[in-house]
């Protein structure tokens, strides 16, 4: 199958931010065996190359002169397994969210929580994506890659992804490296509900729901995301637009000695995770604009773009966000969404 490489095209619709920056060069990879010839294209012209999936988790500061390709590779299958568990693969341009719902639609359990996550599959495990108490590597077993280094085809197991919080080796050792294909799952056929995050139980108590079904809780879930994150259709953002900090247990105790109401999470012994949405909001940011830049109303987490934004309107706001949560608190915010060029 050949493959198109269009010249000087807008990202504006492929990254959820809404930014109006363009591409030198714009693909639409359908198939792994269009992958030689893109390989072929860099070879020649010497660019970079970006894949993007959704877009929702990227911040274009300017023009790219590079390639700039969408995966766009489709397909799902599902089959069980000797000891009782389901072996899912999606290609990996698969939206999330209907794949989400289409493993509860055929028995496969285990991504619930991760309901309603902008993004397609193979975008997932670059940042380890997760929500209310559940991670992607938690029911990942191997991702397909495709190595531009070597040009052949690899498989990573979850081990060898080197996953932590909102990252893995794709993101940070070898950023442009791999293209992922296709994430193959290993999901429940028994319905076990993580429930004990924030927000799941009260939600379920006002509904008078005691024991969820699976299409049930997954509904939940995305309307406690609805109202607390911006539909990107609506308000260009990229979800958090920074990490949860974590921090040797005795600062946080002597944080909490001055600030008692501060929010903070267990994390691995020795270790705990501040809610940088409430260092933030302390701070009164929610609801802060400058321009078309602007602090989420109702989550102090997710910068948004409210139209005529840039990227680097957004950087700046950001960098005024983390020069005063580090004047107050001693702590500087991590960026979570990746940044170009
Ligand atoms: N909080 C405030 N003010 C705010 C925002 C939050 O005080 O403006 C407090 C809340 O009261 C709450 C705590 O901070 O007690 C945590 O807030 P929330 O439950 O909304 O979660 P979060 O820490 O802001 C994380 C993830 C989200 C994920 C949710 C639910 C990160 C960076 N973010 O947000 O992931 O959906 O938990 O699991 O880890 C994303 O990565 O893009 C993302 C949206």
């Amino acid at each position: 199958m050949s493959i198109e490489f269009q010249e000087n095209i807008s990202l504006k619709p492929y990254n959820s931010f809404g930014f109006d920056v363009s591409a030198r060069y714009f693909a639409v990879l359908e198939d792994a065996g269009q992958l030689p010839a893109i390989r072929d294209f860099i070879a020649r012209t010497k660019l970079p190359v970006l894949f993007v999936g959704g877009g929702s988790n990227l911040v274009l500061t300017a023009d790219l002169n590079q390639l700039v390709v969408l995966n766009r590779i489709q397909g799902l299958q599902m089959q069980d397994q000797a000891d009782g568990t389901v072996s899912v693969t999606a290609g990996a341009g698969e939206e999330w969210h209907a794949f989400v719902r289409w493993t509860l639609e055929q028995g496969g359990y285990g991504l619930e929580n991760l309901s309603l996550i902008p993004g397609t599959v193979g975008a997932a495990p670059i940042q380890n994506i997760g929500a209310y108490g559940v991670e992607l590597k938690d029911c990942m077993s191997f991702l397909d890659a495709f190595d531009l280094e070597t040009g052949e085809s690899v498989v990573f197991t979850a081990d060898e992804c080197q996953f932590g919080y909102r990252d893995s080796l794709f993101k940070t050792r070898f950023p442009g490296r791999y293209l992922i294909t296709a994430v193959t799952f290993t999901l429940s056929r028994e319905f076990n509900p993580v429930l004990h995050y924030g927000g799941i139980e009260a939600q379920l108590k006002a509904r008078h729901i005691h024991s969820p079904e699976p299409l049930q809780l997954s509904d939940l879930i995305s309307d406690i995301r609805q109202a607390k994150l911006p539909q990107p259709a609506q308000l260009g953002n990229a979800g958090s637009f920074f990490k949860n900090p974590v921090l040797p247990a005795a600062k946080v105790e002597q944080l909490k000695a001055d600030y008692p109401e501060m929010v903070v999470f267990a994390d691995r012994p020795g270790y705990c995770k501040l809610a940088a949405g409430w260092l933030i909001d302390r701070q009164g940011w929610k609801g802060f604009r400058q321009g078309d830049a602007g602090v989420y109303s109702q989550q102090a987490l997710v910068l948004v773009n409210y139209g005529a934004a840039s990227g680097m309107d957004i950087i700046e706001l950001a960098g005024a966000i983390q020069a005063d949560v580090y004047q107050q608190f001693g702590i500087m915010l991590e960026i979570e969404p990746r940044c170009y060029p």
